[in-house]
């Protein structure tokens, strides 16, 4: 009797437990916690390679060989790969830019280049192979000449800010005609289509028509000396009224020196002459009395691209546009001789 009490009172205090409810949260009972999943352990990645001079081959699309700037740039590259220890693959586009996109193409395709370096002809015309070049995964760096647009496609512009030099021979111009009774120009133009061509023309025009000049005279002479003086020749069969001239580089200038001196005109005194460049011929100009001032556009910039080439290699972000550093000489320089000794192009 007593024990079917008992079963009776645990059965009656198991149901009522059972349907009460819980009046304190009721720590669960704990329960072994399941393992974590143990993740595998990642796959050691191999760390990122660092790129030296020594693993980079460069592709670089130079424009030609149309003066002595451009002497002077290609040898930059030529010798700082040398010093570097860089592997250069050059491409002469024969100032064509039909040849030079076909470079770049070849560059992009070429398995050993790691890096395309270029020199742009014209500053339009690059969407397709900038395109390209990103999905093969090479970077690249403009150099000397910038392009329109599409920075997200490109890793840098070194280069010289050619509005300001045009801007600088305008300032230059002013003072030379200073009080002359008349301001007429002529200008000589850089390769149609160049960022040179384009911006100097803009930089200069910002400057001299606030003193008044006016630019009677504007025609593509394509950087060259021949070209320079046919065009001042004829320019001069029809009217011998000008009081300066705007070379927008040094070779047509001289051109232009040439065309005057058979004219009967005394260059750098009857007519003001002004280029840009700073070459070695332009400081010669200079030292023979012909040429008034010279803008300088630094040639010389390997060191400065192929270490942002590097940089790129490395993962580095860079500023769009790195520009060079330049300077203005002028023939009544009391130092002009020293100065031109230490010139290195
Ligand atoms: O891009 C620089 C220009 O190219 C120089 O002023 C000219 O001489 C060369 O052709």
């Amino acid at each position: 009797m007593l024990k079917k009490l008992a079963f009776l009172i645990v059965l009656a205090s198991m149901i009522l437990t059972a349907c009460q409810p819980a009046a304190v949260a009721t720590e669960a009972p704990a329960v072994a916690e399941e393992p974590a999943a143990t993740e595998a352990p990642a796959a050691t990645e191999a760390p990122a390679k660092v790129w030296t001079y020594a693993d980079m081959t460069v592709g670089f699309l130079q424009t030609g060989s149309e003066g002595g700037w451009r002497a002077a740039n290609t040898a930059s590259f030529k010798e700082t790969a040398e010093q570097l220890g860089l592997t250069l693959k050059f491409y002469d586009s024969q100032n064509d830019l039909a040849k030079q996109v076909a470079g770049f193409q070849q560059f992009i395709q070429d398995p050993e280049v790691d890096v395309i370096i270029m020199s742009p002809l014209e500053t339009t015309g690059w969407e397709q192979v900038l395109k390209d070049a990103q999905a093969a995964g090479k970077p690249v760096i403009l150099s000397d000449r910038r392009i329109d647009g599409f920075e997200d496609l490109y890793v840098t512009f070194i280069g010289a800010d050619f509005v300001e030099e045009g801007r600088k021979a305008g300032t230059e111009m002013c003072k030379l005609l200073e009080g002359s009774e008349k301001k007429n120009v002529w200008e000589l133009v850089g390769n149609v289509g160049s960022a040179p061509a384009i911006d100097r023309g803009t930089g200069f025009r910002e400057t001299a028509e606030k003193c008044g000049i006016t630019v009677v005279n504007s025609q593509t002479a394509n950087w060259s000396v021949v070209e320079g003086k046919q065009v001042t020749e004829a320019w001069l069969k029809e009217s011998k009224d000008v009081q300066g001239i705007f070379g927008q580089n040094d070779e047509m200038a001289f051109g232009a020196i040439e065309a005057l001196k058979e004219a009967g005109l005394v260059p750098a005194v009857d007519v003001k002459i002004i280029s840009v460049d700073a070459t070695a011929g332009a400081f010669q100009a200079m030292l023979d009395g012909t040429l008034n001032v010279t803008v300088e556009c630094n040639p010389l910039l390997a060191p400065q691209v192929y270490e942002a080439a590097l940089a790129a290699l490395n993962g580095e972000t860079l500023p769009k546009w790195i520009p060079s550093q330049e300077s203005v000489f002028f023939m009544d320089d009391p130092n002009l001789k020293e100065i031109a000794a230490g010139r290195k192009y």
